[in-house]
Parts: structure tokens; C-alpha cells; sequence
């Protein structure tokens, strides 16, 4: 039977003995985000200080540690989004992980326009670094990165971040998983 359109196409590759190798087609952008859904993640807010004062924030879960020695993070950032520029210019940025109860702030920084009086009344924080680099208050973990490489890979660019300083507070994560937000233990 052949899928419904809306169905993901998800390519099976078959491989025995007696049969040669078989591939359907090429997953849908679809079928590609239905895919990469099923991998839970947590939520994080980068942040870049891109005039003085003034300062711009995205949620982010395309983000992963890299290396050890150097300590290296990644984060991918869309093409479209007000981010890149500020990124390509400014060359240090905060990485800032989400408290379970903190998904009203993840909706925030994932909006295009940023309203100050919304985000006095999510009770939104920042604080420098001693280097100056901004990052998001009251969070499960705080990082201040340089940017050390950045690397165009289609619609989005990667941009490793070399680690100057780490912070942890206590508390549990805002996950993120099939296009939902939860929390450890509920289900999703
Ligand atoms: C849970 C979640 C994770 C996201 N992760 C990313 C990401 O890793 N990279 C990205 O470019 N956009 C990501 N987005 C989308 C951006 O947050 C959104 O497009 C935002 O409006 C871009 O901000 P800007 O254009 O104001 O910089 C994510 C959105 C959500 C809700």
C-alpha cells in the first residue's frame, strides 16, 4: 500500500544475502522533521549582545557538545533567522539551558520580535560575563562562548563555540520532543 501524502516516506534500505541493495526515495522535508523529532532534546536560549545594551535571543536545540580539549559546543542556526548576522558580527555568545517551568520563555526567544513588556512580565534576566558576553539568569546552566569556526551546511549555518565559562544551578530540564515541550517523567 502505498503512504497517504501525509505520511512520512521513511527510506528503507534492504540488504541480504539473495538481494541486491534497495532504497525508496528520498525522505520529505516532512519525514525528515518527524524523524529528527523522535530525538528528545532540552531547550536553550543563545543570546548576543549586538549593540551595546542591546541584546537578542533564540531558542535553540539544534545545540551539542563537541569537544573536550579544546571545550567545544556547536549550535545550527537558520538562514532566515535575526541571529546570524548578529553571530557572524559579534563572535561571542551565552548558551543558556532551560528550567522545566521555563517553556513560556522558550515561545518567547522562538518569536521574530522581541517585546520589552513582555519580557518584564516573564520576568526575563540577563547578566554579563566578566568578559561582557550576556547570558539568560535563573537557568539550569549558563555558557559563555567565542566563536571559533563557522561552517554554512545548507539552510543553516553551524557555529562552534570555543567554552570560556560554565555555571549549573539546580532544578531539572525543559525537554523538547515530536514538536512538544515536556518535562522529565510527564509524558509528552
Ligand atoms: C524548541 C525550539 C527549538 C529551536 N531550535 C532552533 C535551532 O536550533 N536553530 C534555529 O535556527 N532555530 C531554532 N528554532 C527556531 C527559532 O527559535 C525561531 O525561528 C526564532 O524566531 C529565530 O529568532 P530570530 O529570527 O529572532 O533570531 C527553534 C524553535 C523552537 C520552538
Amino acid at each position: 500500500m502505498s503512504p497517504s501524502p501525509d505520511e512520512p516516506q521513511i527510506q528503507r534500505t534492504v540488504i541480504s544475502s539473495e538481494t541486491a541493495v534497495m532504497t525508496s526515495p528520498a525522505p520529505t522535508p516532512l519525514a525528515f522533521r518527524q524523524a529528527l523529532g523522535q530525538f528528545a532534546t532540552g531547550v536553550t536560549v543563545i543570546t548576543v549582545e549586538y549593540e551595546p545594551g542591546k541584546i537578542h535571543g533564540m531558542t535553540a536545540n539544534a545545540f551539542a557538545s563537541v569537544s573536550l580539549d579544546p571545550l567545544l559546543i556547536l549550535v545550527c542556526v537558520d538562514h532566515r533567522a535575526h541571529m546570524l548576522p548578529y553571530l557572524v558580527e559579534q563572535k561571542r555568545f551565552g548558551v543558556a539551558v532551560l528550567k522545566e517551568h521555563q517553556q513560556a520563555i522558550a515561545e518567547f526567544f522562538a518569536q521574530p520580535g522581541q517585546n520589552e513588556d513582555i519580557e518584564d512580565r516573564l520576568n526575563i534576566r540577563f547578566r554579563h560575563s566578566h568578559s561582557g558576553i550576556p547570558m539568560l539568569e535563573d537557568t539550569l546552566a549558563r555558557l559563555t562562548c567565542r566563536v571559533a569556526a563557522s561552517y554554512v551546511s545548507g539552510d543553516h549555518t553551524i557555529f562552534l563555540g570555543e567554552v570560556g565559562t560554565v555555571e549549573i544551578s539546580e532544578g531539572q530540564p525543559l525537554l523538547f520532543f515530536r514538536g512538544r515541550y515536556g518535562q522529565i517523567g510527564s509524558s509528552i
